[in-house]
């Protein structure tokens, strides 16, 4: 792939983001499927849903923009994956396995932020408005999913989280 101007970087980009996407659709009813609290089952049902969304809005962007989002493999997020399968073969105390699961879903909501962060930078200098705002909103649907992860965990003024749990 040429890589000749902003423009050209942006849709490598997007093509990247749109293969770690379509893979994260394919592993998250998984890692739902291990989860044992029901309240972290239904933090990653309902991102699934969210994710689902995020592969629509990038490929509105590609048309958009008359691309395509093919071609892509996303290493990084194959990585990720593979670490959070690791853990769907692990025994041992379902708290400490969510623990374990939510450590490997922040992984992957930390890398997506990045990639996220980028792609809406990159459209905004390059005057793409709907784009950016497009990205902006997956943007904050990302970082929402990484905060009520780390409140699953860490527990709040009510209940104690998983991470307490576990110590237990
Ligand atoms: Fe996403």
């Amino acid at each position: 792939m040429q890589l000749n101007s902003l423009h050209d970087l942006l849709v490598e980009q997007l093509q990247d983001l749109h293969s770690a996407e379509t893979q994260l659709v394919e592993a998250l009813p998984k890692l739902a499927g291990a989860a044992s609290h029901e309240e972290l089952r239904d933090a990653f049902e309902q991102h699934l849903a969210e994710t689902r969304e995020h592969v629509s809005r990038l490929e509105e962007i590609f048309s958009q923009l008359g691309k395509t989002p093919g071609g892509e493999t996303c290493k990084g997020m194959e990585g990720l994956i593979a670490e959070g399968e690791e853990v769907l073969q692990m025994q041992g105390d379902p708290t400490v396995i969510d623990a374990a699961l939510i450590a490997a879903a922040q992984r992957v909501e930390h890398y997506e932020i990045a990639g996220y962060g980028t792609v809406k930078t990159l459209a905004g200098h390059l005057d793409l408005g709907d784009a950016e705002d497009l990205l902006g909103t997956t943007l904050d649907e990302e970082s929402k999913a990484d905060s009520l992860l780390t409140k699953i965990a860490t527990g709040g003024t009510f209940k104690s989280g998983i991470n307490q749990e576990a110590k237990a």
